[in-house]
């Protein structure tokens, strides 16, 4: 059996695997989970993973070469921006981090004076920068359809696709768009696995897979119309939890391909290989630092952890875009947690006219969408209790009397206030501030001359409250008790690539076949012992459409294999173990009895 389960892992790609490093995640104090995140993070930055000299990584020649590459074509949209593009485009958080350096670039290009040339798409529209909408990632004909729109009349676009899985079909449909139109887009694909690794599944409606285009931009990038950047990261410390390595990774290179263009455009600075690789050391700097506060991040996760634990919320209250890390952190545990929104929510300043998002005000969808400072002091503050945390994240270049008169109002209704704190070595935030906060993870950075008030700054402040907020909001689901092992186990099968891993999932821990384990997966999400021909036989697309009105359909299903029991039976025995990590133990540990006593 440990065999087979160790061929099933062997067959997955890196960013599908599980990390050894996180393996007993489930069982670490805030302490232990912060070491553990802080040796998965590191991978980023190693020159070798799993001392396999055959992977490229993020510092490898090759790949630092594919970004100076990509920079020279920034240079040359920025040089001549009539009628030309950059498009950044993902699912999912890689949409997010679209979303973020996109407005970013563009605020840094209007205070230049220059063209606004930065757009961003992400699958499911402005509504997926805040909620998840997991469908459209399906689609690879949406995600031509809303590329050619967006790009029409255009002569030159740089086209930037991210999939950190290197698997969303929304993103192969419109590189393959690119590759059939050569003459005016330049495609990039980003993503975290080798090519061949990349999925090579069928997709709805459509002839080719996300392989295939993997290849064809391979071939392409030999006469440089094309690029792949896709070094590997090592798995994520929660199982295909892309958002954190990924998305990480995703701003470092972005960013640093961005900056490069930039500098050659209109400073004259020739984009050579040291540059990209200096600019990547300057980011592991930001992940020292980061993870130096490994005290008052531990105590950060405990207290997120004692929120939760207690059915009660955390609130991010953030400035500027460190409120839009926050808002994107919170909405990411929808997905992976099986999280109520309100569980972890962000709110930023000034609201949507902060976000700057293309389709403007979105507040009036729903509760979700409600995430200025002002509704958090007129709908939250009122019945904040002190089980509820609250964490504020801003800098020192924030506004902060305003800061300190929302703390104060906070403070009025609960002393569980909490700060992540930015500033400079030459102007810090004031002692009376931090004396607001229980626990301040106060990070006072060092940069040079150069650096000071520009966008560089900002961007780090960004990626490390990016790292303290996805180790804060992960360490709190975990202590939860959603996680068992590195897994999470109660995902939501909404789309075809969470149907497969929820497939993954159910073989890694029961050894039994795909095919056992898809049937006890589709009982649990057609909710029946009995699947009649019309249920095996329809399309992925069909379950997890069905799956998105059912809870627990992995828990229900592992239990169902494990134990050899009915429906029923299965959903009994969750219903008395209402932590999912304690159901799956037992469920383990009876069927373990069973097999002894026979
Ligand atoms: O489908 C959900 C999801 O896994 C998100 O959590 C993730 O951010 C998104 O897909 C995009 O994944 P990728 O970057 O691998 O395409």
């Amino acid at each position: 059996m440990d065999d087979l389960k160790s061929c099933y892992e062997l067959s997955l790609p890196v960013t599908e695997k599980c990390n050894a490093i996180s393996r007993d995640i489930d069982r670490a104090n805030g302490k232990q989970m912060v070491q553990i995140l802080r040796r998965c993070d590191a991978e980023i930055f190693e020159k070798k993973i799993n001392d396999d000299s055959f992977q490229q990584t993020l510092y490898s020649s090759s790949v630092i070469q594919t970004m100076v590459d990509v920079a020279k074509r920034v240079e040359m949209i920025l040089r001549d921006p009539e009628e030309s593009l950059i498009v950044l485009s993902g699912c999912g958080t890689s949409g997010r981090i679209a979303f973020l350096l996109v407005t970013s670039f563009n605020e840094m290009l209007k205070a230049q004076n220059q063209k606004q040339i930065c757009l961003y798409i992400i699958a499911g529209g402005d509504r997926a920068l805040l909620t998840s909408q997991e469908a459209p990632e399906d689609d690879p004909a949406l995600g031509a359809l809303t590329l050619d729109k967006v790009c029409a009349g255009k002569k030159r676009v740089l086209f930037i696709g991210i999939s950190c899985g290197m698997s969303a079909p929304f993103v192969a449909g419109q590189l393959d768009f690119c590759l059939k139109h050569l003459d005016v887009f330049t495609p990039v694909l980003l993503g975290f696995n080798p090519v061949h690794m990349a999925r090579s599944e069928p997709m709805q409606n459509c002839s080719f897979h996300f392989k295939d285009v993997a290849e064809r931009m391979t071939a392409e990038q030999r006469q440089k119309k094309a690029f792949v950047l896709n070094p590997v990261l090592g798995a994520e410390a929660i199982s295909g939890s892309s958002r954190m390595k990924g998305g990480s990774a995703t701003k470092i290179i972005l960013e640093t391909i961005l900056l490069a263009g930039h500098e050659s455009a209109f400073r004259g600075k020739i984009t050579m290989p040291e540059c990209i690789t200096a600019r990547i050391t300057t980011n592991e700097m930001v992940y020292e630092t980061t993870y130096s506060h490994s005290d008052e991040l531990a105590a950060l996760i405990h207290k997120a952890g004692e929120s939760l634990q207690m059915k009660a919320h955390v609130y991010y209250i953030g400035w500027h875009t460190l409120g839009v890390i926050g808002l994107t952190d919170a909405s990411e545990c929808i997905p992976t947690y099986g999280a109520d929104f309100d569980d972890i929510r962000g709110f930023i300043n000034n609201g949507f006219s902060e976000m700057k998002n293309k389709e403007g005000d979105l507040s009036s969808l729903g509760p979700q969408f409600v995430i200025g400072h002002k509704d958090f002091v007129d709908t939250i503050l009122p019945t904040l209790s002190q089980n509820d945390m609250i964490l504020f994240l801003f800098s020192v270049n924030d506004d902060l009397h305003e800061v300190t008169a929302l703390a104060d109002q906070v403070r009025r209704r609960t002393s569980n206030l909490h700060a992540i704190a930015h500033d400079l070595e030459k102007l810090t935030v004031p002692k009376r501030v931090c004396n607001m906060f229980k626990t301040v993870l106060h990070l006072t950075w060092s940069f040079t001359s150069e650096e000071v008030n520009s966008f560089v700054m900002r961007q780090r402040w960004e990626l490390s409250t990016k790292w303290c907020l996805n180790a804060i909001s992960t360490g709190a689901h975990v202590l939860k008790g959603k996680v068992y092992m590195n897994y999470m186990i109660d995902l939501r099968v909404t789309n075809s690539k969470l149907y497969r891993r929820a497939i993954n999932i159910l073989q890694r821990f029961t050894g039994c076949a795909k095919s056992e384990c898809e049937r006890a997966l589709l009982r649990a999400i057609y909710s029946t012992d009995d699947l009649s021909e019309d249920m095996t036989s329809a399309d992925v697309w069909k379950h997890t459409d069905a799956a998105n009105r059912r809870d627990q359909v992995v828990p229900t299903a592992l239990v169902m294999i494990q134990c050899g029991c009915t429906l029923a039976e299965a959903r009994h025995h969750l219903d008395c173990h209402p932590v999912i990590r304690d159901a799956v133990s037992a469920c383990f540990s009876s069927s373990k009895n069973k097999s002894t006593v026979d």
